[in-house]
């Protein structure tokens, strides 16, 4: 193995909860072999969210760590305010009153191809609190009934991002990570299945969510809610979920195609300062 390029050897895996999630220790990111790789992704699919601690990265290790997976997307909306357009910075001031992601989502569903996972590297956390919650969507299909799962089998949903971006929603009043919202701003949108396979483990999971759902195919937006609604609470059930606690120098990595996640806005008067990369995905099937 020439220097400076690690193995696995030396990996702890550790479940952050009985659904999803693990902590990864003894692992160096920016030094990975191709066979390190592997069993990462390995665990990856595993756990649907890994969060590595103590890893030293600036913003082109963070993009080559993500280029492992596949080419990174640059975000319709989140403004890069760094070097690098796929890099964005996730910072919350401390008298910012709105942070990113606080609703339960999965990111950027507005695309015809959202994102297959992020990576989010934290540099500076509050003392307490700024924690990010994961809830796992298989789980969530599993849980249903046969009949429910009947009945949103072979349904669509339509996505757009009018309710992140753009003039009407103000999200830069309140906080400092920059979004679209100037005139020139026109919505993405996107039909994506109710039920989606993932790609490579075959698993059936739940793919509607508060932030991008709007409506179902064929369907009002007021016919839609009811259940829309039911497949949300659905999938935010407590045991479904596991949480990040962040440290300076932790790394998560989520696969979007199987989880929702959740920002908590708790630490008011302190700033917590990130740099997130999205990595492209497939045609949700
Ligand atoms: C996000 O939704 O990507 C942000 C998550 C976080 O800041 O914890």
């Amino acid at each position: 193995m020439p220097d400076g390029v690690q193995g696995i050897a030396n990996m702890q895996v550790k479940p952050l909860s009985g659904s999803c999630g693990a902590e990864v220790r003894g692992i160096d990111l920016a030094a990975l072999d191709d066979e390190g790789f592997a069993t990462v992704n390995e665990v990856f699919l595993r756990h649907k969210v890994l969060c590595f601690r103590d890893q030293e990265m600036d913003e082109e290790a963070l993009m080559a760590f993500g280029r492992r997976f596949g080419p990174l997307i640059v975000h319709p909306n989140l403004i890069a305010d760094g070097n690098h357009p796929e890099v964005i910075a996730i910072r919350k001031e401390p008298g910012d009153k709105a942070a990113v992601g606080e609703n339960w989502h999965t990111d950027t569903t507005c695309l015809e191809k959202p994102p297959l996972g992020s990576a989010l590297y934290a540099l500076e956390v509050p003392p307490a609190g700024g924690d990010t919650l994961f809830a796992d969507q298989q789980g969530a299909w599993d849980l249903l009934s046969d009949g429910i799962k009947e009945t949103l089998s072979g349904m669509r949903a339509v996505h757009n991002d009018t309710r992140v971006a753009g003039p009407a929603t103000n999200f830069n009043a309140l906080r400092s990570t920059r979004n679209r919202e100037d005139d020139a701003w026109r919505p993405t949108e996107s039909l994506h299945p109710v039920v989606r396979t993932h790609p490579e483990t075959g698993r059936k999971g739940l793919f509607v969510n508060r932030a991008y759902t709007i409506r179902f195919e064929g369907m009002t937006e007021a016919e839609s809610t009811p259940l829309l609604d039911y497949l949300y609470a659905a999938g935010e059930r407590v045991e479904l979920t596991c949480r990040v606690s962040w440290e300076p120098g932790t790394l998560t990595l989520w696969d979007n195609r199987c989880l929702k996640h959740a920002a908590i806005n708790d630490y008011s008067g302190y700033r917590r300062d990130m740099r997130r990369i999205q990595i492209e995905g497939d045609r949700p099937s």
